[in-house]
């Protein structure tokens, strides 16, 4: 196969991007987008400031540009993301206690009945779990309304649209020893044994040398399709895009039947929220790097 998505749906997968809205009149970033990829991701567009800039005022401008081009182009969508700590407008930071806990629950009912049958995989909660060693939760305001907030919020969620498999998201959770990961680990194995709707896992896998790539991140997919959920790999971007260690993370979704398929953060590094990085797979002038072509011959 010549292109990225083509490659991966060889065996049932998709290879995806994450598109900004603002990039897509741009016309060499729109060519690669369309070319190389066959599911999206909005990289801003979709979260909480952007969708409900105030409180019961939607606002999907953006969000529907890149939909439409989604769609348009015979692409599947990832929605992203229904419950985070970051990226809150004013109104929904100064919230706390109940009033927090059902502005949460009228958000993730207002963004889903907009795009209710549309989305292939939602992110219904962002990020809850603790950097470092205490396998805690994050400390936030969503945090504070009760640790039950994030299985209220995949409820919610279910309910809502059936048809969207409901994701939990975060990252330095790829490696399998590490306290965030296996904190994550008991989660999903709660919400199963107890029936809370989750259906999938995604890996954002934003490797640099603070969290780099280590080859039990299989082992990590594997364990948590064994608990019966699928798994993702949502925001690859890799600092230096050593074309070896793309190619391994390429080749750890492959193994895992449940890996349902592989997001980039972005287009060309000059799109990365971490230019600096050169994380991603194409040039600036839009040429192809050498990581790209160790992701094609992995897929
Ligand atoms: C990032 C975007 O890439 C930036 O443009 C924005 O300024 C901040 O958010 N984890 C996530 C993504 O789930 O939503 C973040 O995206 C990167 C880290």
């Amino acid at each position: 196969e010549s292109t990225l998505g083509a490659a991966a749906a060889q065996s049932g997968r998709y290879f995806g991007v994450a598109i900004a809205a603002n990039r897509l009149s741009d016309s060499t970033y729109a060519s690669i987008a369309n070319r190389e990829f066959n599911s999206v991701t909005a990289e801003n567009e979709m979260k909480i400031d952007a969708t409900e800039p105030q409180r019961g005022q939607f606002n999907f401008t953006n969000a529907d540009r890149i939909y439409n081009w989604a769609v348009q182009n015979g692409k599947e969508v990832r929605g992203h993301t229904l419950a985070w700590h970051s990226q809150q407008p004013g109104w929904m930071q100064s919230l706390s206690g109940s009033a927090l806990r059902q502005a949460m629950i009228d958000h993730i009912n207002g963004v889903m009945a907009h795009y209710k049958g549309k989305i292939a995989q939602w992110d219904v909660v962002n990020e809850a779990f603790a950097d470092g060693s205490s396998g805690a939760r994050r400390d936030s305001n969503l945090e504070r309304t009760g640790s039950d907030w994030i299985e209220v919020a995949f409820r919610t969620a279910r309910a809502a649209d059936p048809s969207a498999k409901l994701c939990y998201n975060d990252y330095n959770v790829e490696n399998w020893t590490w306290a965030k990961t296996q904190a994550m680990y008991r989660m999903v194995k709660d919400f199963k044994q107890r029936g809370v709707p989750i259906d999938c896992v995604g890996f954002q896998s934003h490797f640099n040398s603070g969290s780099p790539y280590n080859s039990n991140f299989r082992t990590t997919l594997q364990e948590f399709a064994a608990l019966g959920v699928d798994v993702a790999i949502t925001e690859l971007d890799i600092q230096g895009a050593s074309p070896t260690t793309y190619a391994a993370v390429v080749n750890d979704c492959l193994a895992v039947s449940r890996c349902l398929g592989v997001t980039v953060w972005g287009v060309r590094d000059m799109d990365s929220w971490r230019s600096g990085d050169t994380p991603l797979l194409f040039n600036n002038d839009g040429s192809k790097k050498a990581a790209y072509t160790a992701v094609l011959n992995a897929l």
